[in-house]
This record gives structure tokens, sequence and C-alpha cells, in this order.
């Protein structure tokens, strides 16, 4: 098969975890014979210094023309500690999501058996919890208009919008997904108080008896807040609006305990994107210390969802547990006493299992 890759490492360790995961996918292509093309594109910070602009039209335009994207983070301290700086690393994420139409975003929460011991929470609540939680990307708050601030300052406003299509689309979406996997949906909003989170319910309600299979339960977000944490096991698909899907993915992401573990992949009108879902760390840029697993399970993810690889993106979950099992850790799960593995390292070890595995 043909692949054709847009490759964006962003800002901070955006560039070391790219490589790792671009050396991943170039050894599974190379054992299945997959012809791989790709091509390198700035955004975020760089495209900034580059350009002036965080998602360039030269970028947009090797995005659309590629089957998938894999990307690295964006972010800079400059910029994070510039509140008056207009242009923005952010806006690119922003404009790259708007632009390739990526309504929705999948974060796939998973454990690994010998890491559940890094979790904030019990090991017993911990193991075995398997959920998926996706976030509607491009609507709700944070693009809703007018936003803004009153003359004199004292009073700001944002909008919250929603239409019945942009709802229908993700929560198809979100059903299909739960057929695929343990057939329950929880579908997250809070509909007594905002007249957009009745829409969302409504229009579950009437997709709901197209899939008689999958148990639907509709339930409030601050519950939801509550039960992912005394009960993540209960959840199999979670599908909500933009904001919630927010805060509860990053809420849901440190049940596995390490932020440098988990991928994501953002779908919609054109082409999928693939990255992990922590930002550019950029403490430890051009360190080799950052885990690089998150950005080569969203690789797994793009095998599977971009290409229909199925068994391409089994042996990368493969590679990285069996890397864990083995030690092969970065800092940031590394077992105590043990010398933590950088994370060149721990792509030379994933190589090596895929070649050999
Ligand atoms: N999607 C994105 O590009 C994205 C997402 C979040 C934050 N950001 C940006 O990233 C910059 C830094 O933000 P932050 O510090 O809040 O979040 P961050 O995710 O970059 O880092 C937070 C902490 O998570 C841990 N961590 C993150 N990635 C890791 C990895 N691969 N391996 C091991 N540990 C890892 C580190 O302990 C780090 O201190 C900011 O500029 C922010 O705007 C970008």
């Amino acid at each position: 098969m043909r692949l054709n890759l847009a490759v964006l490492p962003g800002d901070g360790i955006g560039t070391e975890i790219v490589e790792a995961a671009m050396r991943v996918v170039k050894a599974i292509c190379e054992k299945n014979r997959h012809e791989l093309t790709y091509s390198y594109g700035l955004c975020g910070a760089a495209a900034i210094e580059a350009t002036g602009n965080p998602y360039p039209e030269e970028t947009h335009q090797l995005c659309m023309q590629s089957d998938a994207v894999l990307f690295g983070a964006v972010g800079d301290p400059k910029f994070d500690n510039d509140p008056s700086a207009r242009v923005r690393p952010e806006q690119g994420l922003l404009a790259m999501r708007s632009r390739l139409g990526l309504y929705a975003n999948l974060r796939p929460i998973t454990t690994f058996e010998s890491l559940v011991h890094h979790s904030p929470l019990r090991t017993e609540l911990v193991a075995g919890a398997d959920l998926l939680c996706i976030r509607e990307l491009t609507g709700g708050l944070y693009f809703g208009r007018p936003q803004g601030r009153s003359e004199d300052g004292n009073t700001a406003y944002d909008t919250c919008v929603y239409t019945r299509k942009e709802v229908e689309r993700i929560v198809v979406l979100a059903f299909e997904y739960a057929m695929k996997r343990r057939k329950k949906l929880t579908v997250v909003d809070k509909a007594n108080v905002l007249a957009t989170s009745r829409l969302w319910r409504q229009v579950a309600q009437e997709i709901a008896p197209r899939y008689p299979e999958v148990e639907v339960e509709y339930m409030f977000v601050d519950n939801v807040a509550m039960r992912l944490i005394q009960w993540p096991k209960s959840f199999d698909v979670i599908v909500t609006e933009n904001m919630f899907g927010d805060i509860l993915t990053d809420e849901a992401s440190v049940i596995t305990g390490s932020m440098g573990l988990l991928p994501s992949a953002s779908v919609g009108v054109h082409t999928s994107v693939f990255e992990p879902i922590h930002g550019s760390w950029p403490q430890a840029a051009g360190q080799n210390i950052a885990n690089p697993l998150a950005t080569v399970l969203s690789a797994a993810m793009m095998f599977e969802t971009a290409f229909g690889l199925v068994a391409e993106a089994a042996l990368i979950r493969k590679a990285v547990g069996a890397s864990i099992e083995a030690g092969v850790r970065t800092a940031d799960i590394q077992i105590e006493g043990v010398p933590a593995y950088k994370t060149s390292e721990v792509a030379d070890w994933l190589t090596n299992y895929i070649q050999k595995g």
C-alpha cells in the first residue's frame, strides 16, 4: 500500500518524539512492504519564527495533499509568558483543526498492567480500565462568536453555539465506535442548564433507535467528572462537546499515570491528524528524555484509522507493551533503581522488536 504522510513535529519535545515515532513507522512499512513517502511541515512557534504564521498556507496544502498527518506538539514559553503576544503557537493548532474540518478528537484511555501502580488512583480501580473519549473539536465555546470584552473592559463574554448537523455527525461517529467496542455509550452534557446541551441530548435520543444494540446513558458533566475517578471501568465510549471534552479528557488521561502514554486521533472532513495528548514540554526539549510512546501509539492509531491497517497497528501496540514489560522506560515511568532509557533508546528497542517480531 502507498502511504503519504505530512509530518509536523511542532515545538519543544515535538522533534524528538516525532523522530522516534517516524522510526517505528518506517520499520513497520519496511516489514510490510508499504511504500512510504513523507514531507515535513512547520507549525506552532517554529512556524511563527520562520513565517510569522503558526499554520502557514504551505503546511495546510501539505496536510490537504497527504493521507494522514503525524503531529508532535506546539507551544513555547516565549509566547506563554507574553500575554500580549498577538500571534500564538496554539492558534496554529486551532487553525489546523478548523481548516481540516477535524470535528472529532478520539482519545483511547487504556492501562498497561505493569504500570497501573503509576496511577494516582488505587490499582483495583484502574486495572483493566479501557475507555474511548470522543470530544467535539470545532464548535462550542471555543469557536462561538461573539466573543470579547466591553469597551470599559469590565464585562467579558463567550458564545456557545451548536447546530443539529454538528451534533449529529459526532453522535453518529460515537455510536459507530460503540458498536465496534463494548456497545455502551455515555452522552455527556449539562442539559439541566444549557440550551446547547438540550440540543445534544435531543439529537442523541433521536439517533439512538438506529443502534438498538448500544446501551446509552445520558449524564451531566459534573457527575461524569466524579465517576471517572471513582469508577473509570464503568465507561466504554464517552461523547461530549468541545469544552467539556477538553476538561474530561485531561482528567481521564491521569488515570493511566503518565501524560507520555496517551495517543489521540482527530478526524473529520479532510486529512486526519494523529498526535500525543501532551504538550511541547519545553523544559525537556533537546534532552532526549521525553517518553515517545504517546506519539508511537498515535502512529498505531494512524495505521488503523487512516489506512485500515489493523495488523500493523496491533504490532506497534504489542511492541510498546513489550518495551514496558522489558523495563525499557523513560524517566516518567521508570522502574525504581533502574536507569531511565532515553527517547532514542526506546525507539531503538521498538524498531529492533518490529524488525525481528
Ligand atoms: N496539543 C498541543 O500541542 C498542546 C497540548 C497541551 C499543551 N501545549 C503547550 O505545551 C506547552 C507546555 O504546556 P504544559 O507544560 O502545560 O504541558 P505539557 O504536556 O507540555 O507538559 C506537562 C507535564 O507533562 C509531562 N509530560 C508531557 N509530555 C511528556 C512526555 N512525552 N514524556 C514524559 N512526560 C511528559 C511532564 O512532566 C511535563 O512537565 C505550552 O506552551 C502549552 O500551550 C500544547
